[in-house]
């Protein structure tokens, strides 16, 4: 085996009505607690419960739902200012990727008012307040990994800030999946998979991280019949509660392990190439995975790529290649007219080979002609 190190601090707890029973968690980070979340347009029971658990506890609170998806560095930066004087000892961040990724970058302010946003971008040694992560998606795993995403409008594109901030805590519970709407649930699926696959054939992975990942493959077989039910059947993909509890830990566990993976490894080339589809198509995240990832499987040469594929696609529950795109296209329920012309793609691809960094991890030698085959097979030959 090869030398590895694996390092993943913050602790998990997973089960239903872990909130409430693990209520005394809230109080050993402090008595003061700034909320990261969003608003909905029905119950929010994930919000309920923590500040049920809050209020119990005697915790003084305040809640922020301005958190747009993919924040900015002006967001985080403009929530960090407000939230200053009220002093919160820690951050609850409930929700999906932005608002996780959001309470981290505001967490590293709050804890060094001299830092601006632009300092998030270049000094790794900035530490934050501490985290309980909340997760309501299942596709970002951001409540396990030490990533936090923001949107740099000064330069046009989607950074990782430099300090990596893992959540102090992770509470799970799939009860809040439940209501997920079934387009927001396709593509978070879509996204906690890719973590995993595409943490699976880098070449930063380990025995471990993909021994992981394999769990991952099959918790997402498991899945892959109730998502083809509910996707063929307009009475189910209409329901309000689409999937089982019991499926919906499933997609839960995927996400969670996709994240674990994910921070060991990074991601590989769909991820990176899929940033330019959010950005100037607005495609969501996951679905821009989507797009990319079948192609990108298949443009491997060397025989034990091509292994390294088979296997993952078999544990995932899908024969082949074909199987597995077919299943994906299913997934994507995207808009008409996201479609980028050829000249676009030239541009992406162009833009996207210049940057040698996302390619250190992929397994074999590729530039902007595999690139441009991923994107060109992926965005025009098939039709969406
Ligand atoms: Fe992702």
């Amino acid at each position: 085996m090869n030398e590895f190190r694996y390092f993943m601090p913050t602790e998990v707890f997973f089960g239903q009505g872990i909130v409430k029973e693990k209520k005394d968690l809230f109080l050993s980070l402090g008595k003061r607690a700034y909320i990261i979340t969003y608003t909905l347009p029905g119950r929010h029971y994930a919000l309920e419960d923590v500040t049920t658990a809050l209020d119990e506890s005697r915790i003084l609170y305040q809640i922020e739902t301005g958190i747009e998806e993919n924040p900015s560095t002006e967001t985080v930066e403009r929530v960090a200012a407000s939230v200053r004087a009220f002093a919160p000892d820690f951050l609850i961040a409930i929700g999906g990727g932005s608002p996780i990724d959001a309470s981290k970058a505001i967490g590293v302010l709050l804890k060094n008012p001299n830092s601006s946003g632009l300092d998030l971008y270049s000094d790794s040694t900035l530490e934050s307040l501490p985290i309980i992560a909340i997760p309501t998606t299942a596709g970002t795993g951001a409540e396990v990994t030490h990533f936090s995403v923001l949107t740099r409008t000064d330069k046009d594109t989607k950074q990782a800030i430099a300090p990596r901030i893992f959540p102090r805590y992770a509470l799970l519970d799939a009860t809040y999946l439940m209501e997920m709407p079934l387009r927001l649930s396709c593509s978070t699926s879509i996204d906690a998979l890719c973590h995993c696959l595409e943490s699976y054939i880098s070449t930063a992975g380990s025995e471990l991280s993909r021994a992981i990942c394999e769990i991952g493959f099959t918790y997402f077989s498991h899945c892959v019949e109730p998502m083809r039910t509910v996707l063929n059947n307009p009475a189910c993909a209409q329901s309000k509660m689409p999937y089982t509890y019991e499926i919906r830990e499933k997609h839960m566990m995927v996400s969670l392990i996709g994240g674990i993976a994910n921070t060991q490894t990074g991601t590989c080339l769909p991820h990176g190439m899929s940033y330019a589809l959010t950005h100037h198509k607005h495609i969501p995240h996951g679905l821009a995975c989507g797009l990319l990832i079948a192609e990108y499987l298949k443009i491997f040469k060397q025989p034990e790529n091509i292994a390294c594929v088979d296997r993952a696609i078999h544990l995932c529950g899908f024969q082949d290649l074909n199987d597995f795109s077919e299943f994906m296209d299913s997934m994507l329920l995207l808009d008409a007219n996201i479609t980028p012309t050829p000249e676009e793609i030239e541009i992406y691809a162009e833009e996207f080979a210049g940057q040698k960094h996302r390619f250190v991890r992929h397994p074999e030698p590729a530039g902007k002609a595999e690139v441009l085959q991923i994107y060109t097979n992926s965005l025009l030959k098939k039709k969406h």
